[in-house]
């Protein structure tokens, strides 16, 4: 019988790291169930988000090794999930580690190793740094202008 396995997160900006956990943890199964945390429940974790849902959820629903995508609303909902898709597997990056154990009474519980040098916090601090670049040119702009006054 073929495996059912669940993860869960943000996916917010995707990038390399997403798309090798999701295709990592596929390795393991044949049906892939991913929960996207809502805008909400990213609040309540006190995660900020650049993506909205819908399109997160839209760009993880299109993954070739993704088959069915979920919301994810609270901590809770876990073990629900797990009872309600028949889940063998559940997995999660291992940023995680150990942080799911509770969930071995009802599947599997595997970590996989993350990818190296990339986030979404990381994408978002660079990201901060443009705009902040684009405020010291506007500033200069202004310097610039004032001195151009002064000359005239
Ligand atoms: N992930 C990964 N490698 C990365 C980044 C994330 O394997 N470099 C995994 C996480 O371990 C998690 C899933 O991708 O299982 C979704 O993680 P998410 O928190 O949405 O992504 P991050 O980039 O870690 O976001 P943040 O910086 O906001 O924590």
């Amino acid at each position: 019988m073929g495996k059912t396995i669940l993860t869960y997160g943000t996916f917010d900006l995707f990038h390399i790291g997403h798309l090798k956990i999701l295709q990592n943890a596929k390795k393991y199964g044949d049906k892939l169930i991913v929960g996207i945390s809502t805008d909400e429940f990213n609040k309540e974790k006190g995660k900020k988000t650049i993506i909205p849902f819908e399109q997160r959820k839209e760009i993880v629903e299109n993954i070739k090794c993704v088959d069915i995508v979920i919301e994810e609303n609270s901590w809770e909902q876990k073990i629900e999930d797990i009872k309600k898709y028949s889940v063998d597997i559940f997995i999660m990056g291992d940023d995680w580690k150990n942080e799911f154990d509770n969930l071995k009474d009802y599947c599997e519980v595997k970590y996989l190793s993350r990818t190296k040098g990339i986030s979404s916090t990381q994408l978002k601090s660079v990201l901060n740094r443009v705009s902040v670049s684009k405020n010291e040119l506007l500033q200069a702009f202004d310097i610039l202008e004032r001195l151009k006054q002064d000359f005239a």
